[in-house]
């Protein structure tokens, strides 16, 4: 049918505005030829500076991706080959896997019927006395709830509490930001399609803990601790820092998120509207809007009929997404863990029911009215 007229996402409405800037940041980082580091007065570290302000955490550790920084808040945190840590059942595969690539053992617990993230009695119970963290997702850009998650952490002798960040900058809950609201550190990834993405790979860790913010930096330099010795290497460490280009890339982007969250949540809004106006109520439901700020990195309904939904939009051009159709705990690369159909029923039917449909700064109008034009035309036909 002609290629997608809607796209799910669109990079080129975003940067358009701003590639003169984005070339002015790689030609800097050319002339300076400082690509990896950069120094105290460099793309990363003022980078660092300015995200750990924007989230209003103490420290901000740049590498090189969403996944790394998991890894790394959990080893800077003690966590080691064999302990528990519980994850959602229901989120991109990377949160459970960063958690198995240091050989600790995810514990998938369900997530809560109406926000998707983490649920916290699903949490309390998958937690036992060798649970030593707990990895809550905001997922979609819908903040977890935290206070919850952290009294359960409280509860079980004091888990190590990461979020993972990497859908949901900016997101707010209880006035505190995602990566802030009283963990020991925020995994963020800046995958190109994230609300505020590089043009490659990045991610990174913000915490208000010094202890975790220098072993975050030692691990990403292959164990040598910041300030210390050249190539006396304290720990085993990764090669996990982000490159000069992207940093700077990212310093161009960083002060628009705020203009584009408030464009995503805008556009959240009318698809509520448009979606109540065409009597698609019984058949399609809008995600919540809260509690907390939603940063909607994704739009995400849930139908019946979700494939057939799924082909019928592709065939009218436009472009949509299942986030996600295999729930973790079912996942072959964690067959070993022995996990079982029915044993997270949320998540099973999650993944069964969800679709993300086109959600993007500078969406137009009329391109909103036809996605909506077009589900309504799949379900008249049923
Ligand atoms: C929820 C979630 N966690 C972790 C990641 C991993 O981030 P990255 O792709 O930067 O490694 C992603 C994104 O890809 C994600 O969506």
């Amino acid at each position: 049918m002609g290629g997608t007229a809607v796209p799910l996402v669109n990079l080129a409405a975003q940067e358009e505005p701003i590639l003169g800037e984005m070339r002015a940041a790689i030609e800097g980082v050319l002339r300076s030829r400082a690509y990896v580091g950069g120094g105290p007065d460099g793309p990363v570290a003022r980078f660092e500076a300015a995200l750990a302000q924007a989230v209003g955490a103490r420290h901000a550790v740049a590498l090189n991706s969403g996944t790394d920084a998991i890894s790394l808040s959990l080893l800077a945190c003690g966590i080691r080959p064999g302990d528990e840590v519980i994850v959602p059942a229901f989120t991109y595969n990377a949160t459970a896997a960063a958690v198995a690539r240091i050989g600790a053992v995810p514990v998938f617990a369900d997530v809560h019927a109406e926000s998707l993230d983490l649920d916290p009695g699903s949490a309390e119970v998958a937690a036992t006395p060798m649970t030593r963290a707990m990895v809550p997702v905001h997922l979609y850009g819908l903040p977890a709830d935290m206070p919850a998650l952290l009294a359960v952490a409280k509860a079980h002798g004091g888990l190590a509490v990461v979020e993972d960040v990497a859908q949901a900058i900016a997101s707010e809950r209880g006035g505190k930001r995602a990566g802030a609201m009283g963990s020991r550190a925020g995994a963020f990834s800046f995958y190109p399609t994230k609300n505020l993405g590089a043009c490659g790979d990045g991610g990174a860790v913000t915490t208000d803990d010094p202890e975790v913010d220098r072993l975050v930096r030692t691990y990403r330099n292959q164990g040598e601790p910041p300030g210390g010795k050249r190539y006396v290497h304290e720990r085993v460490g990764w090669n996990s820092r982000l490159d000069s280009i992207q940093a700077a890339l990212l310093l161009v982007k960083l002060p628009r998120l705020e203009s584009w969250t408030e464009a995503r949540r805008e556009r959240a809004a009318r698809y509520r509207r448009l979606i109540a106006d065409a009597g698609l109520s019984g058949d399609v439901r809008v995600p919540p809007d809260g509690p907390g700020r939603h940063v909607y990195h994704l739009f995400v309904v849930r139908v019946p009929h979700r494939d057939d939904l799924l082909r019928h939009l592709e065939s009218r051009g436009i472009g949509c997404g299942v986030y996600y159709p295999v729930p973790l705990h079912l996942q072959p690369c964690f067959r070993d863990l022995g996990y079982r159909p029915g044993r997270c029923p949320q998540a099973e039917r999650a993944a069964a029911e969800v679709i993300a449909l086109p959600c993007w700064p500078g969406l137009p109008d009329a391109d909103q009215e036809r996605v909506v034009a077009a589900v309504r035309e799949f379900f008249r036909g049923r």
